[in-house]
């Protein structure tokens, strides 16, 4: 791996496994049973939920081998073994993400759950017919190192379908720095690739990924966010 890229996971799992920590505790103080909630009814692309396409922005995933890159607590990647995917792969580079993951979805069949960076997991999977991802590795990944390990796991025709935020009016796009916030106001440094539009189109021809589109949704009323939900065919 590249000195950025073990940077970037390094600062990013430590994140993630925080934010995980931190719900962990919340679920044991508000005594809530996370171990067996519900199926979501939709792929929610967007962190506003009815905002953005939906499940059918994946194709029929029936008898396919699915991967989530980046699937956090594992609700799409559980989305994906309803929807009857042969094999549905959740990857996450934060191990508590992954526990947390297991522990509510690790009953239903056809799931299988990988701790790591997205690139180097990639790389020991099966052939995939999709790779979709969630404000996930295509997000705080550099996608430049990212897409070509993609391309070489996917089957020819195989959909990569994924959404990530684009720069913020007045943000530089590439790889920027940012922080999250915890509930005791902690802030912990997060890395993530911020690309816009015309961007994700030259960056995905450029990695062998045919006939792109990019949805670009617009977050509510005084959001200075927008994402952009994107799939593309490997050639
Ligand atoms: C914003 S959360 C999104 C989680 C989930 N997709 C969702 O929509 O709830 C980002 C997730 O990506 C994971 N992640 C970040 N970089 C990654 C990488 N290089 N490889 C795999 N997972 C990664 C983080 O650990 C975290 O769980």
């Amino acid at each position: 791996m590249k000195h950025d890229m073990l940077v970037d996971a390094s600062v990013n799992a430590r994140a993630w496994n925080r934010i995980a920590a931190q719900d962990a505790h919340a679920g044991q103080r508000c005594n809530v049973d996370r171990t067996t909630p519900p199926l979501p009814e939709r792929i929610e692309w967007t962190c506003w939920p009815g905002r953005g396409p939906g499940g059918d922005f994946l194709c029929e995933l029936s008898g396919l081998r699915v991967a989530e890159l980046g699937c956090g607590t594992g609700e799409h990647t559980a989305y994906a073994a309803a929807h009857r995917a042969r094999l549905a792969i959740g990857v996450d580079i934060a191990d508590q993400r992954i526990a947390q993951a297991q522990a509510r979805f690790g009953h239903l069949p056809a799931l299988v759950w990988r701790t790591g960076d997205a690139a180097r997991v990639l790389a020991e999977l099966p052939v995939l017919d999709v790779c979709f991802s969630i404000y996930g590795a295509l997000w705080y990944a550099d996608p430049a190192q990212l897409l070509p390990v993609i391309h070489g796991r996917l089957r020819p025709g195989g959909l990569l379908a994924f959404s990530v935020n684009g720069p913020r009016p007045g943000e530089l796009p590439g790889r920027r720095v940012d922080n999250l916030t915890l509930d005791d106001r902690t802030r912990l440094p997060v890395i993530h690739y911020s690309y816009d539009t015309g961007t994700w189109r030259r960056l995905l021809d450029r990695h062998g990924f045919t006939t792109p589109e990019v949805l670009p949704v617009q977050g509510p009323e005084g959001s200075p966010h927008r994402t952009l939900v994107i799939r593309a065919r490997r050639t």
